[in-house]
C-alpha cells in the first residue's frame, strides 16, 4: 500500500467543495460509513481498507491517525471534517448535507471516523440523512476505543468473577447529560467513560455520591492503541488529581471498575518489544 501525502482541506476547500453542483441524470455513488479503530493501521478491518483504496473521495475525522491516513491513495481527494472540543471544521447539519451532495454527484465517498461510526460517532445521524435522500449506505464497523484501548492496556472489559458485563458512557451531551449515576453505581461492573477528560472530577463526585466506593480502581488510557499509548491508573476519588497531576491529554478514556487491577499482570503492550514501538514511532513521525 503507498505511504503517500494526504489531501488536508483547510476550511476553505471543504467551502469550495460544497459549491459543486448535482449533474442532471447522473446515477447517485454510495456512501460508506467506515470505523478506523481507535488508532493503531492494523486494527483497521480488511473491508474498511478495500473501500479506501476504492472510494472516489474520502472524507475523514480528527481521530483518524496519521497512519491511517497515509493508506489513503494520492490520487484519492482527501478532506478534512473533523471536530476538536470547540473547534468543529464544519457543522454536523452541514456535513450531513455535503455527503448527500457529494453522493448525488455519483461520487462513491469513504466517510471514516475514528472508532466505530455507532458509538458516539454520529454515524446513525449520517445514515439517517443519507437514506432520507434515498442515497445507498453501508457501514463499516470499526474497533471503538472501549475495545481497542482496555485491550492494549491489559485490562478485559469484562473478567469472570471481577465483572459480569460493561456500559460505555458519553460525558459529553449537547444539551443535558441525563446519567443515571445512581444505576452507573449499582451495577457493580466495568465503566468506560468517553469523552470524559474535562468532566473527571463530576464523574468520581457523582458516582461516590450515587454510592461507588472512592477506592474503586480508575484509569486513564491516553492516545490507546498508538506508539504514545500512555496508562494511568488510580483510585474513583483521585481522577480529577491524575488527569491534573499527569496532564492527560485527549483523546482519553476513563475506566472504573475492579478490571483494572488486572493491569498488573496483563499489561503486555509496554512490554512490547522497544524495538517494535520505536520502529512504529519512526514511522509515525516519518509521515507526519
Ligand atoms: C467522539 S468520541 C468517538 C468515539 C469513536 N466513535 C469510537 O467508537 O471509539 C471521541 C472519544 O473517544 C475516545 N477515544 C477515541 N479514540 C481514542 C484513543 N485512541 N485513545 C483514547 N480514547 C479514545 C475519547 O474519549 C474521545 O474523546
Amino acid at each position: 500500500m503507498p505511504a503517500t501525502d494526504i489531501v488536508t482541506s483547510p476550511v476553505t476547500d471543504i467551502v469550495k467543495l460544497k459549491v459543486a453542483k448535482p449533474l442532471a441524470g447522473i446515477k447517485p455513488g454510495k456512501v460508506w460509513l467506515v470505523g478506523a479503530g481507535p488508532g493503531d493501521p492494523e486494527l483497521l478491518t480488511v473491508k474498511a481498507v478495500r473501500v479506501i483504496e476504492r472510494a472516489d473521495m474520502i472524507l475523514f475525522d480528527n481521530l483518524v491517525s496519521q497512519e491511517i491516513r497515509n493508506l489513503f491513495p494520492a490520487s484519492t481527494p482527501a478532506f478534512y471534517v473533523g471536530k476538536i472540543k470547540d473547534a468543529h471544521s464544519i457543522p454536523q447539519a452541514e456535513l450531513n448535507e455535503l455527503l448527500v451532495e457529494k453522493a448525488q454527484t455519483g461520487l462513491n465517498i469513504c466517510r471514516i471516523k475514528g472508532g466505530d461510526p455507532f458509538v458516539f460517532g454520529r454515524g446513525g445521524e449520517e445514515m439517517l440523512r443519507l437514506k432520507q435522500s434515498g442515497i445507498d449506505v453501508e457501514l463499516v464497523p470499526g474497533v471503538t476505543a472501549a475495545a481497542g484501548c482496555t485491550s492494549y492496556a491489559g485490562i478485559p472489559l469484562t473478567h469472570r468473577g471481577v465483572s459480569q458485563g460493561c456500559t460505555l458512557v458519553t460525558a459529553h451531551a449537547e444539551k443535558e447529560l441525563g446519567i443515571n449515576w445512581a444505576s452507573l453505581a449499582q451495577m457493580d461492573h466495568t465503566l468506560v467513560f468517553y469523552m470524559g477528560l474535562s468532566k473527571a472530577g463530576m464523574i468520581s463526585q457523582k458516582l461516590q455520591a450515587a454510592g461507588l466506593s472512592g477506592d474503586t480502581p480508575a484509569a486513564l488510557i491516553e492516545n490507546g492503541c498508538c506508539p504514545q499509548q500512555r496508562v494511568v491508573r488510580g483510585q474513583l476519588h483521585e481522577l480529577a488529581e491524575l488527569v491534573e497531576r499527569e496532564a492527560v491529554q485527549s483523546p482519553a478514556l476513563i475506566v472504573v471498575g475492579q478490571v483494572v487491577n488486572l493491569a498488573e499482570q496483563l499489561d503486555w503492550f509496554t512490554n512490547l518489544s522497544s524495538e517494535e514501538i520505536t520502529s512504529r514511532k519512526q514511522l509515525q513521525k516519518l509521515s507526519a
